[in-house]
């Protein structure tokens, strides 16, 4: 019996552990987020999302890792010079091919594809999507249901109108089999309004991911809050930690 007991703590043990960036972090969660996961990074607008995504990517130019940035809906140059203010500074590691950032335009077609193919394609260790929910929104037009095998993701609200269905979540999955089959650890990020029920703007995106972070806003108390809610393999505390921003980025206080 010891014996089993033992050696189900060192298969926990043995799960790689990628360095977050973030102050503090690790040690909520056995000393990193479990390698080649996906983790869901949630909260409303300000809370601090794409800083910690950043600050995760700068961890892993420290360690040498292939770092990719996919962004939806920001321009990279405002998003660097925010991170820059920040006294994180990608310049040389982009210079190097180290860290490439992306910016993808949602009105062009085959966005999906073009992500796929540099998510697959380009041997990372790292990947950030920031943020997932304008994908996650746009609908797939099929006209044949016999296509989608599981029919519980077609948004059952939409009628089908001229003999086409749109499937708004389909993205969702194709994008996180891609972060799957790609063997990196990676970070997404959700719009969540404040006072949701869910973990993620489409409701759906936390049960595909590994892991869930949770950003919150306190303004009435003037603070900052961040809580682990799901994380494979780990055991860790669901408890909101007060954070705050500043030089590096992100620190649990
Ligand atoms: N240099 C800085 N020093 C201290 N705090 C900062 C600094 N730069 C940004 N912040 C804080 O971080 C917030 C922005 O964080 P971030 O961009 O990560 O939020 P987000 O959750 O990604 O928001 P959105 O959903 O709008 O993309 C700002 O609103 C500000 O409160
Ligand atoms: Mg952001």
């Amino acid at each position: 019996m010891p014996l089993i007991q033992s050696e189900s703590k060192d298969m926990i043990s043995r799960v790689g552990r990628i360095k977050t960036g973030v102050g503090g972090l690790d040690d909520l969660i056995s000393g990193g987020l479990p390698k080649d996961t996906i983790t869901l990074i949630s909260g409303p607008p300000g809370s601090g999302k794409t800083i910690l995504c950043c600050q995760f990517l700068y961890k892993g130019i420290e360690e040498g890792d292939k770092c990719l940035f996919l962004t939806l809906d920001k321009k990279i140059e405002g998003l660097l010079s925010q991170t820059q203010e920040l006294g994180l500074d990608f310049q040389p590691a982009i210079e190097k091919g180290q860290i490439k950032f992306l910016h993808l335009n949602m009105s062009k077609k085959l966005v999906y594809e073009t992500m796929a193919n540099e998510i697959l394609s380009g041997d990372y260790e790292r990947i950030v999507l920031d943020s997932i929910t304008p994908l996650s929104e746009m609908p797939i037009y099929i006209n044949n249901l016999d296509l989608v095998k599981d029919l519980s993701i077609i948004d059952s609200e939409e009628t089908s109108t001229d003999g086409t269905y749109p499937i708004r979540r389909l993205h969702l999955h194709y994008i996180m089999n891609a972060l799957q089959t790609a063997k990196c650890t990676s970070l997404v990020t959700s719009e969540l309004p404040s006072g949701s029920p869910h973990m993620s703007r489409d409701g759906l995106s936390e049960f595909l991911v590994d892991g869930v972070i949770v950003m919150s806003l306190d303004p009435t108390m003037d603070r900052r809050k961040l809580a682990v809610m799901k994380m494979r393999n780990t055991k860790h505390t669901l408890k909101p930690q007060d954070i705050e921003i500043g030089k590096g980025g992100i620190t649990i206080i």
